[in-house]
């Protein structure tokens, strides 16, 4: 194995995580480095769920019946558990199906209330389609602007020229914590603070930042923060929007149904107040109890030493790649996440002779068109490490490349 970069050699080498054997659909020669797209789950969570269905299954605020009211109380205790997890009140804590709804959440209810002719939503260039899409639909519909904020060469939000473009007419800065292609990682405090001063809200889309660093909603300072379950260990379908309780208190729904009322008559209508007021119907009930059950396992196995793991794995990814003459994108310092171009080989060539290796890599846009055209590249090849990455799993990645440039000559 090649030397890693001076920066991590010169660091304490983090102890490595050896959890592979807590991932039962992990086989230990299969390199699965695609958690930036999901998690796989460990033995924890596919049990929490099962039991939840199983043995303790019922509706939600609902029953009266004692089996009903348990499964409440779960529910609930997740919403507590995912408050704990990120610094937050459990009354801020909204379950929606992900980040991309938690995202529509805002624009449709707060953006729609805040947001008007002439305004400016403030986006930057690498955003996944899911923190654009929602606002371009706002900003066509109120008659808005979209501002794109630049990146520096090294492919991290430029937030300098961030903070130069937040005006007065500026209502909202919504950007990634963590790149979802290039794991450039964003000072949050520092844009919230600029966001701030001008008067506007900053939301960020925290998917890729969930699972890999410690949260602390009062630290960052932001306004919205949205996340999916399925890519911090726990099941799809389940995700969180934190918002700010004030925010919320003065949102208007934007779902109707059961459970988000306080009473309904024909001429109108009155609202429950939040988390309820956001969740219309029978909520995923069994998602937000797995989802607690992995942030449970993330606790217990500490995110720091993800976080740290991640790193030394990323760190030792991105030398190999480079010993191979692979041109890795991005900034030297990524979260768990690295792109990369096989000289001109395209990248769904890569991702399928790597899986011939027994690698398991996403290529394509990533959902960030944008960002492909800033490249200049119409989408690469993307490795992503978790907790239960080996440097097994790293060495088997650059044998696979070896691999594709035999093949390619
Ligand atoms: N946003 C996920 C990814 O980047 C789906 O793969």
């Amino acid at each position: 194995m090649t030397a890693l970069p001076l920066a991590a050699a010169h660091a304490p080498t983090p102890r490595l995580l050896d959890l592979r054997g807590e991932f039962p659909a992990v086989p230990s020669d299969w390199a699965y480095l695609d958690a930036a797209a999901t998690a796989q789950k460990p033995r924890a969570v596919i049990e929490a769920i099962t039991r939840a269905y199983a043995e303790d299954y019922a509706t939600v605020h609902r029953g009266v019946y004692a089996r009903s009211a348990r499964m409440t109380e779960a529910y609930e205790a997740a919403r507590e558990t995912v408050a704990r997890f990120i610094g937050a009140r459990p009354d801020e804590i909204i379950f929606v199906r992900g980040a991309t709804e938690a995202i529509n959440l805002v624009a449709q209810s707060w953006g729609a209330a805040n947001v008007g002719p002439g305004d400016r939503i403030l986006l930057s260039l690498l955003e996944h389609h899911s923190n654009i899409v929602p606002w371009r639909m706002l900003a066509d519909r109120v008659g808005a602007e979209i501002d794109v904020a630049p990146l520096t060469e090294d492919g991290r939000i430029d937030e300098a020229a961030l903070v130069a473009r937040i005006g007065p007419r500026t209502k909202l800065v919504a950007i990634a914590h963590v790149s979802n292609v290039l794991g450039s990682v964003a000072d949050v405090p520092r844009i919230a603070a600029a966001a701030h001063a001008a008067g506007a809200k900053l939301l960020v889309d925290g998917c890729q930042a969930a699972p890999r660093m410690a949260l602390d909603m009062a630290a960052l300072g932001c306004d919205f923060y949205a996340f999916s379950g399925h890519k911090l260990y726990g099941p799809t379908g389940i995700g969180v929007l934190w918002a700010r309780g004030h925010l919320l208190a003065a949102m208007p729904p934007w779902q109707g149904g059961g459970a988000m009322i306080e009473e309904v008559r024909f001429e109108r209508v009155t609202y429950a107040s939040p988390p309820l007021r956001f969740e219309a119907g029978t909520p995923h009930i069994v998602g937000a109890i797995g989802l607690a059950a992995a942030i449970r396992w993330v606790e217990e196995v500490g995110i720091a030493a993800i976080e740290a793991h991640e790193a030394a794995l990323t760190a030792m990814a991105r030398a190999e790649l480079e010993a191979l003459g692979v041109r890795v994108l991005g900034p030297a310092r990524s979260a768990g996440i690295l792109s990369f171009a096989v000289g001109e080989v395209h990248p769904h060539d890569v991702a399928t002779i790597l899986d011939e290796s027994g690698v398991a890599i996403r290529a394509g846009h990533h959902c960030a068109q944008p960002l492909m055209r800033h490249l200049g590249v119409p989408a690469t090849a993307r490795a992503s490490v978790s907790a239960h990455t080996t440097p097994a799993d790293i060495g088997r990645l650059a044998e696979g490349v070896k691999r594709v440039q035999r093949i390619f000559g």
